[in-house]
Order: C-alpha cells, then structure tokens, then sequence
C-alpha cells in the first residue's frame, strides 16, 4: 500500500530560480534564505520518496485567465519547464506518475471534487523552483521522485476557500492511501507566505500572520479555516492567497504531523519565505 511519508513547504519565488543558476549559496543576501533546505534535503536523503504531489499554483504558463481550473491534475508521463520571462534556465522535463494520477483523478471525482485533469501541462516556477530546492539538479538529481502536479487557482477570483483547501487536501489524503502500490509519498505546498507584488501595497509583508500560520499549520489546521478569503489577502497580501496550498498539503497528512524543519526568512524577493518539513504519524 502507498505511505504518505509527509509534507514539504516552499516559497517558489522566481528569482530563487535565478540564484540557483548563478549558485549565490553563499552570498550575504542568499544564505540565510538556501540555509532553511540542507536538513530537508538530509531527511529526503534518508527516506528516499517515490513519488512527490506537487501542490503549488500556476501563474500563467499552464493556464491563463481565458481559462482557470479551480483545481486541476497532471496525469501525463512528464511536464515540461518553459520560459515565463524571468529569465530562469528552462529545466528538462520532470518525470510524471500517469498511473498515479488516474487513481487519484478517479478517487477525487469519486469525492465530488470536479477537477481538471491535464494530460498535457507545462509546469511553471511555481512547480519547478521548490523541486530544485529539494532535489537539487533537479530533474537530473539521482533520487528525483516522480511527480504529480496538482495546480489551484490564487489567481483570478473567486479562488477557494481555506476550508475547500483543506478539504481538497483529506481526499487526496484517501486518494493516495487508496493506491495499492507500495509507494512512499511526500506533498509539497508550493508557495507564500505573506506577499503582495502589485498596486498599492506592493512589498507588504506580514510576519506576524505569517508565523501564526506556520503554527497554526502544525497544530490546528482547522482553526485556519476561519479565515475568510477577503482577509487573508488582507492580512497576507494579493499573493499571499497561496497559503491555499499549504492548507491542501496540510489536509494531506492527517491529524497528527511533527515538524522535522522550520524556517522563516524576510524578504527574499518581495515574499516572507516559509520552508518546513512536517513528518506524518507513522
Ligand atoms: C515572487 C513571489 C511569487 O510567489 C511569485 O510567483 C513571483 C514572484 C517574488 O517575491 O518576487
Ligand atoms: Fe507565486
């Protein structure tokens, strides 16, 4: 049977990607940021997953606003990296699980998720940059796991509820532990936390909020659900509507989940950057 081994946070901030290419590891204004990823990389090292659900948002390369699914899976045999113009290197493609994706296609329309399933989809910064983070070379990285990409929309309203996140999350949860391979499995929730890059507020950033749901994350999922989706763009930025995919990783892992790793670096780009490692109980 499939384990799900736990849950991976990042921000996918572009210009990591561009860091990353020019290796700034140890640039004064980088380090701080990269040195929130060793101990990850170390417990992906021991535990060696399968398979990665990579949870994050597309940002106009895989989707536009002609047309935005709500949620959408890949389930093709691997998803190209292409230029969105941020002048990051084009990455080969990522290895993709199609078997995996049709149970999980299945299981989630099963539990009257509507959702669009992609058998094409080229995957953006927001899929690629957290996987260089944590397979690093990668897709070209000795232990890259398959992948399943699973995309939502924070970028055209009316985007999600926290609790439909979470939701969304405890039936992927079911769809993967349904799967009968012996498969260990990790989620990634790509993106976040507090940022807004555009109008008025352009810059803000809120660390107060931000480690209150990187606790709240941890220990009371559920509470974080109360939020409305007018005051988390309120209290987290236009952009910091991508806490939606955490909240989908979280649901994942069931009730119990302890934090391996956790760190919060302000600012890297525009964005408060949030990396944790949360462990599922065993
Ligand atoms: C930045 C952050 C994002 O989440 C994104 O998609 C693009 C840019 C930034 O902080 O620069
Ligand atoms: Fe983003």
């Amino acid at each position: 049977m499939a384990a799900i081994l736990g849950g991976l946070t990042s921000s996918h901030i572009p210009a990591v990607g561009n860091a990353i290419a020019k290796e700034l590891y140890e640039d004064l204004y980088w380090k701080p940021f990269f040195s929130g990823y060793p101990p990850i990389r170390e417990w992906l090292g021991d535990h060696k997953p399968d398979v990665a659900i990579n949870i994050y948002n597309d940002h106009g390369l895989g989707f536009f606003l002609d047309k935005m699914p709500t949620f959408a899976i890949g389930a093709a045999h691997e998803y190209k990296n292409e230029d969105e113009g941020w002048g990051i290197p084009q990455l080969p493609p990522f290895p993709g699980d199609p078997e995996l994706s049709w149970h999980i296609i299945e299981s989630m329309v099963e539990q009257e998720f509507d959702i669009t399933s992609c058998q094409e989809l080229a995957v953006d910064h927001g899929f690629v940059v957290p996987m260089q983070l944590f397979w690093p070379g990668a897709p070209n990285n000795p232990d890259m796991p398959r992948t399943v990409p699973i995309s939502a929309n924070t970028v055209q309203h009316p985007i999600p509820t926290l609790k439909r996140a979470l939701d969304f999350g405890k039936a992927l949860r079911r769809a993967l532990l349904s799967y009968p391979d012996d498969v260990k499995i990790v989620v990634l929730g790509t993106g976040g936390l507090s940022h807004q890059l555009d109008g008025e507020r352009a810059g803000f950033i809120n660390k107060s909020f931000d480690e209150m749901c990187m606790d709240k994350i941890v220990t009371d999922p559920e509470a974080l659900t109360k939020i409305s989706r007018m005051e988390l763009v309120e209290k987290a930025g236009a952009q910091g509507t991508e806490f939606l995919m955490w909240m989908m990783m979280r649901g994942a892992l069931g009730d119990q989940v302890t934090p391996v790793h956790s760190h919060y670096h302000i600012p890297i780009s525009n964005t408060g950057a949030g990396t944790m490692m949360l462990e599922c109980a065993a």
